[in-house]
């Protein structure tokens, strides 16, 4: 019998009511002979009131030994911008070299989409997850003085290019329409963009049977509102990624329903999967959270750990739950129904 160890990081806000959900998703789905075995870690907001710490030493090492991790959601406005973010999410992201940052925007039949004509939307993002403007490299001069200076550096390594190109040009192959598009900014940015630029080519040599395409990411922008369906799998790094991301989950129905995977493709440390929301302190604790962006989280979690067919079965039910929406739903309402679907 196979035995599956996640660990549960539920966060703040509704990443409690979230995960909740999603993990029942994954408990009905899998077969009976699959142990789950889950470990849930109380890390956010709450820890950090308690004890001042984010991600203790400790913590990271047992989680280290982990198959999996869901989180749910982090951040809450009793803590500073950038405690949580920064001392938690981002710390777990670079301790595991969860350098994949995969992102799908995906527009299921029966969802509407804020663009005219119910246009096909079906590609993924390949952010790169651990270099960019967010490893940290930078500071301040002259604090609260009329010449304070900032400065955020981006760091991009040929290596940690390299290895994201190489992923994305593997998924481009694997999909029926082949085609890759790099986004970057490589006219202002001329340092990093022509070393992504050139990797790009390099490793495309590899690879004939993928059509590539660049954009910078201004221009890009405005094709996932007026041609969003051009677009098959993007590579691109780590904060136009984020920000990209965020609006094809706006093209595609609304972040209740964007799923995204940390993942360490060598498996030498723990994947993570999270939604791309945020705690919505707003509505938490209410039930009015949609549990959806986790359940296909979920999704994205068994695929990585080898259930492809659960994996498979999770996005079917929701992509047969989205068809059949009518009115508001609870988060437990919607959990409900994806649970009678993945079980029938
Ligand atoms: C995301 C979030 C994070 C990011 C923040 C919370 C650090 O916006 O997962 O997209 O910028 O990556
Ligand atoms: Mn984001």
């Amino acid at each position: 019998s196979r035995s599956l160890r996640l660990a549960v990081i539920p966060g703040d806000g509704i990443g409690q009511e979230v995960v909740a959900q999603g993990l029942r998703v994954l408990t009905a789905v899998l077969p009976a002979d699959v142990k789950v075995e889950t470990t849930e870690y109380d890390l956010g907001a709450r820890r950090y009131h308690a004890t001042g710490e984010t991600l203790p030493d400790s913590v990271l090492a047992e989680l280290k030994t982990q198959d999996a991790i869901l989180l749910g959601a982090i951040g809450d406005p009793s803590v500073p911008s950038g405690v949580l973010e920064r001392g938690l999410l981002l710390k777990l992201r670079f301790a595991f070299d969860h350098h994949i940052n995969l992102r799908p925007g995906k527009l299921f039949p029966g969802v509407a989409s804020p663009l005219a004509g119910d246009p096909v939307i079906d590609f993924v993002v390949v952010r790169e997850g651990t270099e960019g403007p967010y490893v940290g490299n930078g500071g301040s001069l002259r604090t609260g003085t009329e010449h304070e200076v900032a400065t955020e550096v981006s760091l991009n390594t040929a290596f940690g290019i390299e290895r994201v190109v190489r992923d994305a040009y593997r998924r481009a192959a694997a999909r029926p329409r082949r085609k890759l598009t790099l986004v970057h900014k490589n006219n202002v940015l001329v340092h990093a963009g022509h070393l992504w630029t050139r990797i790009f080519e390099q490793v495309g040599r590899e690879f004939p049977e993928v059509t590539t395409d660049y954009l910078h990411v201004d221009a890009a922008t405005i094709f996932f509102v007026t041609q969003p369906e051009r677009f098959d799998v993007i590579v691109t790094d780590n904060l136009f990624g984020d920000i990209l991301t965020d609006l094809a989950a706006a093209v595609t129905g609304g972040i209740g329903l964007a799923a995204s995977g940390n993942i360490n493709p060598s498996g030498a440390f723990p994947s993570m999967f999270e939604p791309v929301h945020g705690s919505a302190p707003d509505i938490a604790g209410q039930g009015k959270a949609d549990p959806t962006a986790t359940v296909l989280s979920v999704a994205m979690l068994l695929e990585h750990l080898g259930f492809a067919d659960e994996a498979a079965k999770v996005e079917a039910a929701v992509a047969a739950d989205l068809t059949e929406r009518a009115g508001a739903r609870s988060t437990s309402q919607v959990g409900d129904a994806l649970v009678a679907r993945v079980s029938g």
